[in-house]
């Protein structure tokens, strides 16, 4: 049976099963050669071609099939299997760290060189937001050779491959041997890069350990606890700068950003690079009442953990969810860690296409 609704098609699959469809939808979706450029699969048929109130003039229905013929005389037909796995909620593909998480470990050679190796890292990857590549060489600009798999670097300003040691002239708090606070960098970018390679050349002093923090899941654990403060730190916009003599990196930008379905899709969270605000605002009360209640959640949070990153070894983090910080340095041993940012839709990527390469 098949009942024709304004801007809806009703349908009844032979099985029973009933679906309510867009009319519009469905004559944007017309998957023949005549509505798709066929060399590249992409669309060609065009909404505005057709009128808001357009309707078909006939709709048949059988076990396999949607058949419509349009008002001009077009046909379209839609497998079953075709609509039903376009009515697919879209898969997440994160996990929440668990108390004891710790990131799992692969090797350099292998991950650079063996598809499967790769494969399943960048899934691990996407499942904790990050792993840890290990025995990669103990050698200045290494990170550039991860590009083969992550995709091209994301350049910033400062330096191409960020150094991060002990330096009296350093333009960053990471420069000195104070402890760090879990943080993402770069939050002064109003796209902060999505993911961060953080490869130690050489660790020979004591103390500063690094510390990782699952902002996503601890964030969901605070938004359960204190909607309010939660929707505070989502609407205020707050000031971020990261600047030398040569640099001025700017933005305002509120520190919890959610996707359209209402997901946390970046955090935001620098103490070093806040800039103040406005102290008149009654925005800036609600504001820092949401901050300090989140910012002692954080320092308590069971989604984090802190081990020790020796030469040799890089962590990559998608940091528009993890935070990632370091204990104070203790002794003046040699410590020389570098940083280089790429894009979560570029590793992404990279696993699509080993599965696609590797059946
Ligand atoms: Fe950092
Ligand atoms: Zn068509």
């Amino acid at each position: 049976m098949v009942l024709a609704m304004p801007n809806m098609i009703d349908i009844q699959w032979p099985d029973g099963q009933s679906a309510a469809l867009s009319t519009l939808w469905l004559r944007d979706n017309c998957p023949c050669s005549d509505c798709r450029v066929t060399q590249t699969q992409e669309k060609r048929f065009h909404i505005a071609s057709v009128p808001l109130d357009y309707s078909p003039d006939l709709t048949e229905v059988d076990a396999e099939q949607l058949v419509i013929r349009w008002p001009e005389g077009h046909e379209s037909r839609y497998p079953r299997e075709f609509l039903m796995g376009c009515a697919q909620p879209i898969k997440q593909d994160w996990q929440p760290w668990r108390e004891d998480f710790l990131p799992q470990y692969v090797d350099y050679s292998g991950f650079l060189s063996d598809d499967r190796t790769a494969m399943k890292a960048i899934q691990a990857f996407l499942k904790d937001g990050v792993i840890v590549i290990k025995n990669a060489p103990q050698v200045v600009n290494t990170l550039e050779g991860l590009a083969s798999r992550l995709g091209p670097v994301r350049e910033l300003l400062f330096e191409r491959i960020h150094n991060v040691q002990v330096d009296p002239k350093g333009y960053n708090v990471a420069h000195t041997n104070l402890p760090l606070p879990p943080h993402n960098d770069f939050a002064s970018y109003s796209w902060p890069p999505s993911v961060q390679a953080l490869h130690m050349l050489v660790n020979e002093a004591e103390g500063g350990r690094s510390t990782l923090l699952d902002g996503w899941a601890a964030l969901d654990a605070f938004r359960s606890q204190f909607p309010e403060e939660f929707a505070t730190l989502c609407r205020v916009t707050v000031p971020f700068r990261e600047f030398d003599d040569n640099n001025e990196t700017f933005t305002t930008a509120p520190m919890i950003q959610l996707d359209p379905s209402g997901n946390v899709a970046l955090f935001r969270y620098s103490n070093q690079l806040m800039q103040p605000l406005n102290p008149l605002s009654a925005d800036t009360a609600d504001f820092y009442h949401a901050y300090h209640v989140l910012s002692q959640q954080l320092f308590d949070t069971p989604f984090q953990c802190r081990f020790r990153l020796d030469g040799g070894q890089i962590i990559v983090a998608a940091s528009h969810r993890v935070l990632h910080g370091r204990e104070a340095i203790e002794t003046a041993g040699k410590r020389h860690l570098q940083d280089a940012y790429f894009e979560h839709d570029n590793v992404r990527n990279l696993l699509t296409v080993l599965k696609r390469k590797n059946g």
